[in-house]
């Protein structure tokens, strides 16, 4: 079967030109250092390159939540930060904003902690997927209402791994989670 038609949003250059944008960003706005607070599992990729560009000293930390329902706007977390993060530098680490569920709970959590600061970097900003409204400050690349995967975006826990960010039809991996290995890995 041939392979299917993909778009890509950013090849590895680009995602690596992106990243090295953002970590000057943060690097200038933090001299005295900041605490990375990433949202596991799909921000890692995005972490380890932008903690390593930045040119400050940085804390990583990690939080999990839970899926939230569809349409709930439920979310609870399931990991909490290990550090206390009472008057420090944060910043929320995402692989991409959707809905906003996510970073907006994580915002109003994470606020009562009385940071110094906090702001959100995010990899991927979909506004069109939005429920909640949400302050962004730091954006990779902000795409149309599109499917994507790589770079740490996965579809049941494929793709992840890629070095670039592709644009995919939903429709096509619902009936074969599969149908793009090919392209993507091999191309
Ligand atoms: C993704 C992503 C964000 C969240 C954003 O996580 O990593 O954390 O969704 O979506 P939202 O703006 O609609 O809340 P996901 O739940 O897919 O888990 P994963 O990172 O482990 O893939």
């Amino acid at each position: 079967m041939n392979s299917p038609d993909y778009r890509v949003v950013l090849d590895q250059q680009g995602v690596e030109s992106s990243v090295a944008r953002l970590a000057a960003e943060l690097s200038e706005k933090y001299h005295d250092g900041v605490v990375l607070a990433a949202v596991l599992r799909g921000s890692v990729p995005f972490l380890s390159d932008l903690s390593r560009a930045m040119s400050i000293r940085s804390v990583v930390d990690f939080l999990a939540i839970t899926k939230y329902e569809r349409g709930t706007g439920r979310v609870r977390l399931l990991k909490d930060l290990d550090i206390d993060i009472t008057d420090r530098e944060v910043v929320i680490v995402e692989d991409i904003v959707d809905t906003g569920l996510t970073s907006g709970f994580l915002w109003g959590e994470f606020s009562r902690r009385s940071p110094r600061s906090l702001s959100i970097c995010t990899f991927v900003d979909r506004p069109s997927a939005r429920m909640v409204p949400v302050e962004l400050d730091h954006i990779g690349v902000e795409i149309p209402d599109e499917f994507v995967v790589g770079y740490g975006l996965d579809y049941r826990g494929r793709y992840r791994n890629l070095r670039m960010l592709a644009s995919v039809d939903a429709d096509i991996l619902a009936s074969d989670p599969d149908a793009y290995v090919e392209a993507l890995y091999v191309s």
